[in-house]
């Protein structure tokens, strides 16, 4: 029997509709319009209104799974998404992906121009160290610094920002699979899996389980670009939010151009598998949100 098995049937839907609704209501209170010249204006449409906020998810998720302080849990899923959310921002702009569409609406340059875009987003990236680090009681300072820690690395040179300078310096090359994996754990897995332990962080687990959560952590992030890299050739823009078949007109090596979409497919089940297994093995008593949040990554059709 899985670590799991004991438990009811778990409902993602149903698990996730408080979450979401206590994350979109907290963005809104923390993005705030009162900024100068516009710029307010350009940080909430990057950030309100789409997304399907998985990072907050496995960030509350984690959390409740080692009994975490459901304060420094919020602050911490709100955080992770502003920082994905300026990520997107910067992606999209032409120096990199050259992107119109996100979220089923113009780009945040097409909307509000390039240089408004770059300042969004380095605004949205202060903004997330900012609500790590409240002043007076509520997370403590220990915690504060951990949270800081973990985004921090996830979000730069080692982490996102260096995955991203892989990938525009990729354009055009057939990487190796070692290579397309060292890029992908870069620009995507770092902050799915900086998700996990800052979940985890607010709960302060033994060792054994946190790296139990770091596997489960790696093995999802993986499993998000790759899958990612499906869609991009499977779905279309409208389900997307995004233009589809960007990949190959961009000429970027992906998951489905070095091994196609069956071996890719294959690929994204196997690293589910590992999620789980890893979960199995943290000694959790309760992973069933973390286990369907893992489900979703492989099987979600945007
Ligand atoms: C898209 O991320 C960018 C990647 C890291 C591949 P998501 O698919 O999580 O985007 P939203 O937040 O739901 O729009
Ligand atoms: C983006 O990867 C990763 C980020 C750090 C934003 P992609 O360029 O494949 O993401 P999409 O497909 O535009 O969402
Ligand atoms: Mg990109
Ligand atoms: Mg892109
Ligand atoms: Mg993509």
């Amino acid at each position: 029997m899985t670590a799991t098995g004991a438990l009811a049937p778990f409902k993602l839907s149903d698990w996730s509709a408080r979450r979401l609704a206590e994350v979109e209501a907290a963005l809104d209170r923390w993005v705030s319009a009162d900024a100068p010249a516009g710029l307010g204006e350009a940080m909430r449409y990057a950030v309100l209104g789409g997304g399907k906020r998985l990072r907050p998810l496995l960030v509350l998720a984690a959390a409740e799974a080692v009994g975490g302080q459901a304060q420094a849990a919020l602050r911490a899923a709100c955080a992770v998404e502003l920082i994905h959310a300026y990520s997107l921002v910067h992606d999209d702009m032409p120096c990199m992906d050259d992107d119109v569409l996100r979220r089923g609406r113009p780009t945040v340059h097409v909307q509000f121009g390039q240089a408004q875009a770059l300042l969004a987003g380095d605004a949205l990236q202060a903004l997330a160290f900012e609500l790590l680090t409240p002043q007076g009681e509520g997370v403590a300072a220990a915690v504060q610094a951990d949270l800081c820690r973990l985004l921090s690395r996830a979000a730069g040179a080692q982490g996102m920002a260096g995955g991203q300078a892989i990938d525009l310096a990729s354009v055009g090359r057939a990487l190796n699979e070692e290579q397309l994996r060292r890029m992908h754990r870069l620009k995507t897995g770092a902050l799915l899996q900086a998700s996990v332990m800052m979940g985890a962080a607010c709960g302060q687990p033994q060792a054994p389980v946190a790296e139990a959560l770091l596997r489960y952590g790696d093995a999802i992030g993986l499993a998000f670009q790759v899958v990612d890299d499906i869609l991009d050739v499977t779905a279309d823009s409208q389900t997307l939010g995004k233009t589809a078949g960007k990949d190959a007109q961009q000429d970027k090596p992906t998951y489905v151009s070095l091994l196609g979409l069956e071996r890719a497919r294959a690929h994204a089940v196997e690293l589910l598998g590992q999620a789980l297994h890893a979960l199995d093995a943290s000694g959790l008593a309760d992973t069933r949100a973390l286990a369907a949040l893992a489900r979703m990554v492989v099987e979600r059709e945007n």
